[in-house]
C-alpha cells in the first residue's frame, strides 16, 4: 500500500506503540484485499465488548489500559444487558458486572457509551459520501444505502480505525462495488406494504435471494424512516447484505438505471403478495391454540416516537400485559431517558410492558449457549412475537424459541391476549 509520510510515521510509532500497531493490523488487512491506499475515516460504530462472548470485556479493559484514545466520533453498538434493569431481566448478575467493566474502558478510550443498533437516529448522521467504519449489520446498511455514507462491514478492525482514523480504501469504499446487481420489481399495493412488518418481510425476501449482493428495488410505496430501517434490517439477515438501492429513497441512485451504474441486472425478480406472504408463514410457527410467552418491538431499537406510539396504544385500547407475558420494547439510553421525561415509560410499565435500553433478547443472556454456562432453564423463551425478521429468526436460532411475525398493533394485541390473535 502507498503510504502518506503521515501515515507512515504513524507506523513507524511517531504517535505511540497503540497507533503504531493499529497502523499494522490495517496495512495488512489492506493489502491482503490489495487496497491501494488508506483514506481518512470521519466517524466510527464501535462494537461495544459484550460479556456473552468469552474474554471480550478483560480485552477492552486491557486495550484501554495502554493508553488507546479514538481519534473520531465513535459510538458503541448493543451490550449484553439493560445496566439499570439487569435483574428484573432475570440477567445474571456475574453477566451484568461484567458488562459494566466495559462502561469505564470505552470511556477512557473516548469512546461515546451510546450501547444501540441505531445510532443514526440518536444523531449520528454522516453526510452523504462520508468514509465511515460501522459494525451492526442493520446499522451499516442503513448508513450505506439511505444516507449513503460508505462502510464496510467493519468487524475487529473498526478499533484499529476508531483509534486511526484510517481504512484501507477497498470494497463498499470503491464506486466500482456499489452498483445493483439483481433488480427486483415490487408488485405489491399500499396495502400490501403498509407495516414495518411488511417492509421487513420484503427485505428479508430479498435478502435471501441475493446474499451478498447489491438488490435495487423498484417501486417500494411510500416508506419512513422506520420501514427503511425494517426494510435493511431484514436484508442484512436473510442475506448479508451491505448495500441496496431503492431509487429514490436511497441516496445514491433517483433512477433504477443509475442504481446499475449505466450496466444490466444479473438477474430481474418479481415480488408479489405470494413472496411476502410466504416470509410470514416461514418466521410463523406459533399455532393458534399455543400460549405465547414474549413479545418484542424495538428491532432495530426503537426512537422516542415508536415508545409514544406504545405507550399511547395501551392507554387508547385501556389494555394491559398479559400476565404470563414478557412484552419488550428495545431502544437506546438516551432515547428511554427522553421517554421517561415525557411520562412514557411510566405508561407502558403501569400496562405492564418493560422498555428495554442497550440491548434485546438476542444479544441477552437468554441465548442457549449461555443459559447453559450460567444454568439457566433452555429455551428462556417458548414463543415469541414480533414484528421484525430479524428478531424472530435470530430469536428462533439462538434461544431455541417459536416465533410468530405480524404487525406491531398485532403484537401488541398477542401481548394482552397471551396467544397469536
Ligand atoms: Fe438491534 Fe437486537 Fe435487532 S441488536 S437490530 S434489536 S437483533
Amino acid at each position: 500500500m502507498k503510504l502518506t509520510d503521515e501515515e507512515k510515521k504513524m507506523l513507524e510509532g511517531g504517535y505511540g506503540e497503540v497507533v503504531a500497531k493499529a497502523m499494522d493490523y490495517l496495512r495488512q488487512f489492506g493489502e491482503a484485499f490489495d487496497a491501494e491506499r488508506f483514506v481518512d475515516v470521519v466517524y466510527a460504530h464501535y462494537p461495544a465488548e459484550m460479556s456473552i462472548y468469552r474474554g471480550m470485556v478483560e480485552d477492552v479493559v486491557e486495550y484501554a489500559d495502554t493508553g488507546a484514545r479514538v481519534k473520531i466520533p465513535t459510538t458503541t453498538s448493543t451490550l449484553a444487558c439493560d445496566l439499570d434493569q439487569w435483574e428484573k431481566c432475570g440477567c445474571p448478575r456475574e453477566i451484568y458486572e461484567l458488562q459494566a467493566r466495559a462502561v469505564p474502558a470505552h470511556r477512557k478510550m473516548g469512546i461515546l457509551d451510546t450501547y444501540t443498533c441505531t445510532p443514526q437516529l440518536v444523531g449520528f448522521v454522516p453526510p452523504k459520501g462520508s468514509l465511515i467504519i460501522s459494525v451492526e449489520s442493520s446499522a451499516i446498511i442503513y448508513y450505506n444505502s439511505v444516507l449513503g455514507a460508505r462502510t464496510n462491514r467493519g468487524g475487529v478492525f473498526t478499533r484499529y480505525s476508531a483509534v486511526t482514523g484510517k481504512y484501507p480504501l477497498m470494497g463498499y469504499l470503491l464506486d466500482e462495488n456499489r452498483k445493483g446487481t439483481h433488480l427486483f420489481e415490487i408488485d405489491l399495493t399500499a396495502d400490501d406494504l403498509k407495516t414495518d412488518s411488511d417492509y421487513s418481510a420484503l427485505g428479508f425476501h430479498v435478502g435471501a435471494i441475493v446474499g451478498s449482493e447489491v438488490p435495487v428495488l423498484d417501486n417500494i410505496g411510500a416508506p419512513n424512516q422506520t420501514k427503511m430501517l425494517a426494510l435493511g434490517a431484514a436484508l442484512a439477515t436473510s442475506g448479508s447484505v451491505t448495500l441496496f438501492h431503492a431509487p429514490p429513497h436511497t441516496a445514491e441512485a433517483d433512477t433504477v438505471d443509475r442504481a446499475f451504474q449505466g450496466g444490466k441486472p444479473k438477474e430481474i425478480c418479481q415480488v408479489g403478495k405470494k413472496e411476502m406472504r410466504d416470509v410470514y408463514d416461514k418466521l410463523t410457527n406459533i399455532g393458534d391454540s399455543d400460549a405465547i410467552d414474549f413479545v418484542t418491538l424495538g428491532c432495530p431499537h426503537y426512537d422516542l416516537e415508536k415508545l409514544r406510539y406504545v405507550s399511547d396504544w395501551f392507554e387508547r385500547n385501556d389494555a394491559k400485559v398479559h400476565p404470563d407475558v414478557r412484552l419488550w420494547i428495545c431502544t437506546n439510553r438516551m432515547t428511554r431517558r427522553a421517554a421517561e421525561w415525557e411520562g412514557i415509560i411510566r405508561s407502558i410499565e403501569a400496562a405492564g410492558g418493560m422498555v428495554i435500553a442497550d440491548t434485546c433478547p438476542v444479544e441477552s443472556h437468554m441465548r442457549i449457549s449461555t443459559c447453559k454456562e450460567f444454568g439457566l432453564e433452555t429455551p428462556q423463551i417458548k414463543a415469541m412475537v414480533t414484528d421484525s425478521c430479524k428478531m424472530a429468526r435470530y430469536v428462533g436460532d439462538l434461544i431455541g424459541c417459536k416465533t410468530a411475525l405480524t404487525d406491531r398493533d398485532n403484537c401488541l394485541k398477542c401481548a394482552v391476549a397471551g396467544k397469536l390473535v
